[in-house]
């Protein structure tokens, strides 16, 4: 029986429908109606809503200073798509600027160099919501879970 459990395990490939981690929700369960399905296969477009910023510090692939998911209803679980399009304005410490843009997943990301606290708007087609307090981490999904933690109301969401 020691041979079973890693049989079990490679007989899992990443794909459609593969539930072997938290890749592949209901799409039904989304606002979108789409979900990622990749598992952990890096792309872009990845993991909407989980925590990039714990992954993507340090380690393998790509450092981000700043990274998260805007997505189309606050309760929305990890792994829906959000929404495209959306410029998400980062401004730091510093006065410096930032503009990312949502990709097909509703991703944002950057390694620039963000002096902290920053403060942040979004903006979709002209229509545009903020953040009111600055925060000092980087990492969104922190605090914006589908239930939201230290107060956060739940997702970032589309203005
Ligand atoms: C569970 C850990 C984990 C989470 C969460 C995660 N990533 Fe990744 N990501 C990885 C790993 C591992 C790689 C591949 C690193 C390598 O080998 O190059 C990767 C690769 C990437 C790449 C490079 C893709 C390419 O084509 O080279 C991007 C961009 C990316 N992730 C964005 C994100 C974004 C945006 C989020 C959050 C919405 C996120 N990731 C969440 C682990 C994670
Ligand atoms: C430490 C926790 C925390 C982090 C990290 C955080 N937020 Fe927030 N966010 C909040 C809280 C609490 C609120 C509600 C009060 C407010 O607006 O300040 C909020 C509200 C918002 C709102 C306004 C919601 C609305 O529509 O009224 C937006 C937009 C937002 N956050 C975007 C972001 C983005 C983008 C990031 C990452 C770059 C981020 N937040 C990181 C806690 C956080």
């Amino acid at each position: 029986m020691p041979f079973f459990i890693p049989l079990l395990l490679l007989g899992c490939p990443s794909g459609p429908g593969d539930s072997s981690d938290s890749g592949g929700g209901d799409p039904a369960a989304c606002s979108t109606g789409h979900t990622w399905t990749g598992g952990n296969d890096e792309s872009p477009l990845m993991n909407p809503g989980e925590d990039c910023v714990a992954c993507h510090a340090s380690g393998e692939g790509p450092h981000f200073t700043l990274a998260g998911t805007v997505m189309g209803d606050m309760g929305d679980p990890d792994d829906c798509n959000g929404v495209d399009g959306v410029i998400v304005r980062v401004t730091d410490a510093d006065g410096n600027l930032t503009e990312l843009t949502t990709n097909s997943a509703g991703n944002f990301y950057t390694n620039d160099p963000i002096t902290l606290p920053y403060t942040i708007e979004l903006d979709r087609d002209g229509v545009t919501s903020s953040m009111s307090a600055e925060q000092e981490d980087g990492a969104c999904a922190a605090c914006h879970t589908a239930e939201g933690r230290n107060g956060a109301p739940g997702r970032v969401v589309a203005p």
